[in-house]
């Protein structure tokens, strides 16, 4: 089958991590002869916006959704206040493309390093999927400031939690646990101090969990404690269910503890299917290595991965499996980028991980 696919490389290393996914693709595509690629090639970006003043036109959604799916770089330049472009288009796509999944797996890659001390000498200990609320929560965007920037401002940031925002993300998150050979759930919360949202999100919880009893284990963590345990007990923790804040932040941990932030892959899903899900590495733009040809590719590779799955939906499983025993293969090799101990380019680790697609 032939799948449509939005391009939006964005900014700073979202720009050449997104060329080296689209080469990566190309290959996979033709060298397994299971599927074609179209791209619609979107220059919504920081840079577009200091040009013309928005960064995506008005009919976007109605765009987006003539689309199988999004493949997403990253977004955010100095010269934009982060919350602009954050809310001009990642978040709007997220929450209008009905995106209420970000499934955000980590794993210590062959031949890389963790720097935990317990997982440099077992590197399975640490195989985590992390499923974030992408809805609501913290980044409902509700809230206000009074006094404008004044000593008298007073601004305030609501999050929002619903029943239903809550169960659907149980639900997903115990059937990915259920799906998994540990069948193992940690629900993250903050239920101590947070007294009404991330109560009725503990709630909620043991209500899903009730269904799952004698499948899945389950448990609890406080977000604080959690950080501890991600260090301290890799192994004793399998699939990770929290809020859209929490979820970030444990995200870029997780991903540092396996090795580099440069590794990590997250799939924005509509499991409903009606609206196209987008694929992207969990870091942003750099715009510290921006333009440098530097940039780890393989968070990228490992979305586009994601998104061969999620668009066979079943049927290309085999393929993207392929793809991630091609980037395995390079990393055993040492063809690595900086920030993974290595120091191969962009380009360098792209060429060769399509040399491996080819072998396969
Ligand atoms: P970042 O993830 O862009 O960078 C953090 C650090 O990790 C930097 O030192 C960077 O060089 C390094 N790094 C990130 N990706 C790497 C890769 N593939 N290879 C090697 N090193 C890598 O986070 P930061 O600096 O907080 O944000 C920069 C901009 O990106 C901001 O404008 C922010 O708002 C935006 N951002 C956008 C996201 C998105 O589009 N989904 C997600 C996170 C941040
Ligand atoms: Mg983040």
């Amino acid at each position: 089958p032939n799948y449509h696919i939005a391009s939006i490389p964005g900014d700073g290393i979202g720009v050449d991590i997104t060329q080296a996914a689209k080469t990566v693709l190309a290959t996979l595509s033709s060298a397994s002869q299971a599927f074609t690629l179209t791209y619609t090639d979107l220059d919504w970006s920081s840079f577009a916006y200091l040009k013309r003043g928005y960064y995506m036109p008005e009919d976007w959604a109605t765009q987006l959704r003539k689309h199988d799916a999004i493949y997403f770089g990253a977004v955010g330049w100095p010269s934009v206040p982060d919350h602009i472009s954050l809310w001009q288009m990642i978040l709007p796509i997220r929450q209008q493309m009905n995106q209420y999944v970000n499934v955000r797996p980590t794993r210590i890659l062959a031949g890389t390093k963790s720097p935990v001390a317990a997982c440099q000498k077992d590197p399975k200990l640490l195989d985590w999927v992390i499923v974030r609320e992408n809805s609501e929560g913290e980044y409902a965007g509700q809230g206000g400031t009074t006094h404008g920037h004044t000593k008298d401002a007073i601004a305030t940031e609501l999050a929002i939690f619903t029943y239903v925002g809550i169960e659907r993300i149980m639900r997903f998150a115990f059937e990915v646990a259920k799906s998994r050979p540990r069948k193992k759930l940690t629900m993250v919360t903050k239920s101590n101090a947070q007294r009404h949202g991330m109560v009725l999100w503990d709630k909620v919880f043991y209500e899903v969990a009730e269904e799952y009893k004698g499948v899945v284990e389950f448990d609890k963590m406080l977000v604080d404690a959690m950080t501890v345990r991600m260090v301290e007990k890799p192994e004793s923790m399998d699939t990770i269910v929290a809020t859209n804040l929490h979820a970030d932040i444990l995200s870029d941990l997780a991903a540092a503890l396996a090795g580099s932030i440069g590794i990590a892959p997250s799939s924005n899903l509509d499991p409903t299917r009606k609206n196209p899900s987008m694929f992207e590495p969990i870091h942003g733009s750099a715009p510290d290595i921006a333009g440098k040809g530097i940039a780890n590719p393989v968070g990228a590779f490992w979305s586009a991965a994601e998104m061969v799955r999620w668009l066979g939906n079943g049927k290309l499983d085999e393929i993207a499996e392929g793809l991630m025993q091609a980037i395995a293969n390079v990393t055993v090799a040492g063809v690595k980028t900086r920030d993974l101990s290595g120091e191969k380019s962009t380009t360098e680790v792209t060429e060769a991980v399509c040399q491996e697609i080819e072998k396969l």
